[in-house]
């Protein structure tokens, strides 16, 4: 029997329930979904790429079909090693789409073979990310109910002023 793999590739820093929903959706959809964390990110990460990795396990751990993986270098070559047909993204407004739609077709050129397949998280997520996660937590603010307790725990154990102002 044909099995279809995803990769849903991203920083993650830190994962968050719009993450983990989205998560919930493609392991729905493909037989097999690999959540694959950059690891030669341009970003200045809060969360070392093994934190992360330990996180995205806690918050998959219920899925049997997810798995969680890094990777250097281009997204469609680590595609290619996996063996994945699709790389799956999420979309939460129209301000991620354009970003969103010059990578999908950038990595269509590179490799036609691997489709970019976008998902909508629950309305419920559709404002929340890592980047504001950290701004808000950086300031005192409360992120509980945005990311799993885990990550609010993990949070608590950087200090604060570790945390860099987001750019924007
Ligand atoms: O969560 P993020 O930071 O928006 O994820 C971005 C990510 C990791 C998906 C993207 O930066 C990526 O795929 N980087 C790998 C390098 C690559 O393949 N670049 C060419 C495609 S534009």
């Amino acid at each position: 029997m044909n099995t279809v793999k995803a990769i849903y590739p991203g920083s993650f820093d830190p994962l968050t329930n719009g993450h983990l929903d989205l998560i919930a959706r493609a392991a729905k959809i493909f037989d097999h979904l690999v959540v694959s964390i950059l690891r030669n990110s341009s970003k200045n990460p809060l969360f070392t790429v093994e934190e992360r990795v330990a996180m995205l396990s806690e918050g998959t751990a219920e899925f049997d079909n997810v798995s969680v993986a890094t990777f250097d270098g281009l997204l469609v070559d680590f595609a290619r090693e996996q063996r994945a047909h699709a790389v799956v993204r999420g979309i939460r407004a129209i301000s991620d789409y354009e970003y969103e739609f010059q990578m999908a077709l950038m990595n269509r050129r590179l490799s036609p073979d691997v489709e970019t397949i976008f998902l909508m998280p629950d309305a419920k997520y559709s404002f929340v990310s890592s980047r504001l996660v950290k701004g808000v937590f950086r300031l005192g603010g409360s992120v509980d109910g945005l990311v799993p307790k885990f990550v609010v725990e993990r949070l608590k154990d950087k200090s604060r002023t570790s945390i860099p102002e987001p750019s924007q």
